[in-house]
């Protein structure tokens, strides 16, 4: 790896929330997706079999920029990793403008070496969601359990489509999305009225089961979430609350996004 992957990471202010979950301020967006893919460059540099969970969103494209730019840079290799990503529309074929396969081609997967074999996003599609769902789980047993969760943040709390209600322990499943998640996807789509209703997610529980949590919040907008995440009843009214409940978490935050909580103030 060259010299530049890892700088951010070193000189970023980091803050200890408490044992295993660590802060990591960034000054804009542009940082955030570099310090992000340097965690994420550093998993695949210490095992290139690992095996990711991947989000989608505003958030991570800068992420993605940065790691397509290291791949084709030949720093890393996505070659050997296995990926699954948190979430799919229910009823979008892959092809769909719309759809979290087409946001993952446009930002990752058409830049990168990734095995296709090994690439997993919920099929919206599937005649049987719930067998859709149960496969899901099984493909993330068989591929060894998650090695890093990269996540976003919803304005809600979701993390995944995990919407605030979700049990801390559900799994893969079918779920109905909120007015709010259905705006923040509108511009995915050419009228608001098209944003699916439902959608298939990992559960809060399978996404806890990853031996190592990345937590990626950006803007003034997720300030709310972002403190009841980090200091507010681990409830699953705020699912993303749950991530206090793991043993090793890193969290990147842009000072907008990190502004209510009282260790930037310290
Ligand atoms: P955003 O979505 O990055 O587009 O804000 C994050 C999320 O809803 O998980």
């Amino acid at each position: 790896m060259k010299e530049a992957v890892g700088s951010i990471l070193d000189f970023a202010p980091r803050k200890l929330i408490r044992p295993g979950l660590v802060l990591l301020l960034t000054q804009d967006a542009e940082q955030l997706g570099c310090a992000a893919a340097e965690v994420v460059a550093k998993q695949l540099l210490a095992k290139p079999t690992s095996v990711l969970a991947l989000p989608t969103g505003r958030t991570p494209i800068g992420m993605y920029r940065f790691l397509a730019e290291m791949c084709r840079q030949g720093q890393i290799s996505f070659h050997s990793a296995t990926t699954f990503n948190l979430d799919e529309f229910v009823g979008l074929e892959p092809s769909h403008p719309g759809s979290y396969h087409t946001y993952m081609r446009r930002h990752l997967l058409d830049h990168v070496d990734a095995d296709p074999a090994r690439v997993h996003i919920p099929a919206g599609d599937a005649p049987c969601l719930d067998c859709e769902c149960d496969r899901y789980e099984s493909e993330i047993s068989r591929a060894g359990g998650l090695d890093l969760a990269v996540l976003g943040i919803g304005e809600n709390g979701h993390i995944g489509f995990n919407e605030p209600g979700s049990p801390l322990d559900s799994r893969t499943r079918v779920v109905a999305l909120t007015p709010s998640s259905r705006a923040a996807n509108a511009h995915l789509f050419a009228c608001p009225e098209d944003v699916p209703q439902q959608a298939i997610t990992m559960g809060v529980g399978t996404i806890l089961e990853a031996r190592r949590l990345l937590l990626l919040a950006n803007g003034p907008a997720k300030a709310d979430a972002l403190y009841r995440a980090l200091h507010g009843p681990i409830a699953s009214a705020s699912p993303a609350s749950a991530i206090q409940l793991h043993p090793n978490v890193v969290v990147i935050a842009d000072t907008t996004a990190a502004a209510r909580l009282p260790e930037i103030a310290t």
